[in-house]
């Protein structure tokens, strides 16, 4: 059995580490889309139609048994044209503003996410129906995927740059101040530790990886172990679109289990980042 896992770039590596604890023994394709990174400013029709056509290709070569969009700027906006196109079962990743909601203590929520992820309607309902009770903050900010991007490769971090993409996300409001900061975007766990040292007070930094990983469990979580794949006959695979796989990039992906691999030709299309078919 195969699990698609998909993002811009690496950042959907923050969900594919909880799928690989709660799902165990499945085989991992992740696909990202590097070549179309940033997705944080496209508009959003091109990306809709160049998602989609990334996963139709996708589907037709690995055939996996569930895709995840490890993707809040894709998810937010995506979901219903995959699942009305495709068969199989999707899982989206969306900002976690309900469990933040119930969680709070002070009522002051921060969304940190990409520019296109705070402007989606599909955002702005889920703070009505879950949080209208709540001060929520939307933060889109234009670099931090790009920074965590260069972390992960093992870059040193602006500190002085991260310390600015946060400080919107904390606010005071007589006795009362910012106590959540939603990691609105796959990209950003990989830099928590950094943000929680410049944070100006502690806070709740949430993630939803763990809650997808739970939500791919229950689709697909009845599976007979017996079906899982052999690793050395079938290994866990990485495919960037841009199709350039440098050394720091290769060791990233390794590190998590993933073998780099050439695009397979059906994405030769999308190695031009304007793509869309
Ligand atoms: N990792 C992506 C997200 O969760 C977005 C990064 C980007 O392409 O701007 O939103």
């Amino acid at each position: 059995m195969t699990i698609l896992v998909f993002d811009s770039g690496v950042g959907g590596l923050s969900i594919l580490r909880e799928v690989r604890v709660i799902l165990p023994g499945r085989r991992i394709v992740y696909v990202g889309d590097d070549a179309g990174f940033p997705y944080g400013d496209w508009p959003e029709a091109p990306l809709v139609e160049r998602i989609v056509g990334l996963f139709e290709r996708c589907l037709d070569t690995f055939d996996p048994s569930l895709a995840i969009v490890a993707c809040n700027t894709a998810s937010t906006l995506i979901m219903p044209a995959l699942r009305t196109r495709f068969e199989i079962p999707f899982v989206g990743t969306v900002p976690p503003i309900k469990p933040a909601a119930e969680r709070t203590a002070s009522g002051m929520i921060s969304v940190l996410a990409t520019p296109g992820t705070v402007q989606r309607p599909y955002v702005a309902r889920l703070i009505e129906e879950h949080a209208d009770t709540c001060d929520v903050t939307l933060i889109g900010s234009t670099r931090l995927a790009r920074l965590a991007e260069q972390h992960m490769r093992g870059l040193p971090v602006d500190h002085e740059r991260l310390a600015e993409e946060i400080r919107p996300c904390f606010l005071e409001r007589g006795e009362r101040r910012t106590d959540i900061v939603i990691l609105g975007c796959t990209h950003y766990p990989f830099l928590v530790h950094e943000m929680r040292k410049l944070a100006p007070w502690p806070v709740d930094w949430l993630e939803p990886a763990e809650a997808i990983a739970r939500r791919s469990l229950s689709l697909i979580g009845h599976v007979d172990e017996r079906n899982f794949s052999d690793p050395e006959l079938s290994p866990d695979i990485a495919i960037m679109t841009r199709g350039k796989t440098d050394a720091p990039l290769r060791r990233l992906l390794s590190g998590f289990g993933l073998q780099a691999r050439e695009p397979i030709d059906a994405l030769a299309i999308f190695r031009d980042r304007q793509a869309v078919v």
